[in-house]
């Protein structure tokens, strides 16, 4: 989560444990007198205090064990005293409050917690009012933004805003892959100027062989960026196409959405809509500075890219408003066979990026010419027959074949795993 990401950073910069005390304290107290208003502590307002207690034993010099006794404690206290506890902890809030960006935190915090369950209680409302009065600074919005609805389809988003990272192969691959299993998927080519996936899936419907061969061709539709002179009339226009497509292939089980590999209004609304981000990167340093600046020899995140600060705003945003979560996945794609330093450096360095920014690493495609030998025939490995790729005699085949496969099933697999390989 985003601001938990923001509250580990901002408490944390720099500073060991015992010198950012009042500020951790002051976010802890928070979260302590929101969840201690509703009775009893509700299972999404202890996952999300898990989270943030998560996010802070992430940092070596804090003592996890010390913020959860002294969570605890707090919530204890407030709950057996009652009014007093509750003024107290507001009194201990007050000294928190240095300055802005501290109360802000504190004031996130306690919304991120009365949000929880989806929407604030009015309990929950008066607390985080009361804690915004102690802190002389405006209560944030509690009201709940709609979340994004998409009927029962699993939205699988395809971006990076660098160009030739191996979008579109990714979204062919994930588009087939399901496919070829019988499931229900369509296809949404939000790069349509370049359409690589809508023709991808032409070749693949007018082919011969793939007809013959009764394979199975998803349903597609392809949306050209607006021409309209005026930005905000451009935009309008792209917002009802895409949510006309949404509509009408939103009784699929997946929607597959390719974007285009630079920063573009359309795309924008697909990651609002997403339940899946997956961002591929090609193997190499100019791809991970596409995703943040770097501190090579300090292995250090000097600052996320835009697209980064883009999906990361959206989960945070998420998070927040109670919105269904946000899964990142970020794979490495045209992986080189030998384990060179420069692999191994990347591979270091992505660790750290993907702690920083919220995302999973899953495995992705190693540097292959048969996607392109598949390509013009509307195919992919998954439509080669087993018996095939063995009679083909080719190993590499063999492996590509697998490769897509551990692929498919990462980028595919529940929520829930995801989640836990995000925390892992
Ligand atoms: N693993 C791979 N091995 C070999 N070639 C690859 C691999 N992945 C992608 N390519 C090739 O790299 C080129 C770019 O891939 P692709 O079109 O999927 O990228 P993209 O991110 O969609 O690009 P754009 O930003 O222009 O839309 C294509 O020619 C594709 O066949
Ligand atoms: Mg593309």
């Amino acid at each position: 989560m985003t601001f938990l990401g923001k509250l580990a950073g901002g408490v944390l910069r720099g500073q060991g444990w015992p010198r950012s005390t009042p500020l951790l304290r002051g976010c802890l107290s928070a979260a302590a007198l929101v969840a201690s208003v509703d009775g009893t502590l509700s299972l999404a307002k202890r996952n999300r205090l898990d989270q943030i207690l998560d996010e802070l034993s992430g940092a070596q010099s804090f003592d996890l064990h010390r913020a959860v006794e002294f969570f605890e404690s707090e919530l204890g206290r407030i709950r057996a005293d009652g009014r007093a506890g509750r003024s107290a902890a507001l009194g201990n809030l007050q000294k928190t409050a240095g300055d802005e960006g501290a109360v802000a935190l504190v004031l996130r915090v306690a919304q991120a917690i009365a949000l929880a369950d989806g929407a604030a209680s009015p309990h929950a409302k008066s607390a985080v009012g009361d804690i915004a009065a102690a802190l002389s600074a405006p209560a944030p919005d509690l009201s709940q933004a709609a979340a994004p609805q998409s009927g029962a389809a699993r939205v699988i988003v395809i971006g990076n805003e660098k160009g030739g990272t191996g979008k579109s192969t990714a979204a062919i691959h994930i588009a087939t892959g399901l496919a070829v299993q019988g499931k229900a998927v369509a296809c949404l080519d939000l790069d349509g100027r370049q359409a690589t996936l809508s023709r991808f899936l032409q070749y693949r419907s007018a082919s011969g062989n793939a007809l013959s061969a009764g394979l199975a061709v998803p349903r597609y539709r392809r949306i050209e960026p607006s021409a309209a002179p005026e930005r905000a009339q451009g935009e309008q226009e792209e917002r009802s196409l895409f949510e006309a497509a949404m509509t009408e292939l939103r009784a699929c089980e997946a929607i597959v959405i390719d974007t285009p590999g630079y920063n573009s209004h359309l795309a924008r609304l697909a990651h609002a809509r997403a339940n899946v981000v997956v961002t591929p990167i090609n193997d190499s340093f100019i791809d991970i500075d596409a995703l943040a600046d770097i501190d090579r020899e300090r292995h250090e995140v000097r600052a996320p890219s835009n697209y980064c600060r883009m999906v990361w705003q959206e989960k945070e945003d998420r998070a927040l408003r109670g919105g269904a979560a946000l899964d990142w996945i970020v794979t490495r794609n045209r992986v080189g066979q030998l384990d060179s330093r420069n692999t191994r450096e990347m591979a270091a360095l992505l660790d750290v990026l993907a702690r920083r920014m919220g995302f999973h690493l899953e495995p992705g495609f190693s540097e292959r010419v048969v996607f392109r030998e598949l390509f013009f025939r509307g195919m992919t490995l998954f439509d080669l027959a087993e018996e095939d790729v063995a009679r083909s005699g080719r190993a590499s085949l063999k492996r590509a074949k697998s490769e897509a496969a551990s692929f498919l099933a990462a980028v595919t697999a529940p929520a829930d795993h995801n989640t836990k390989a995000q925390r892992d």
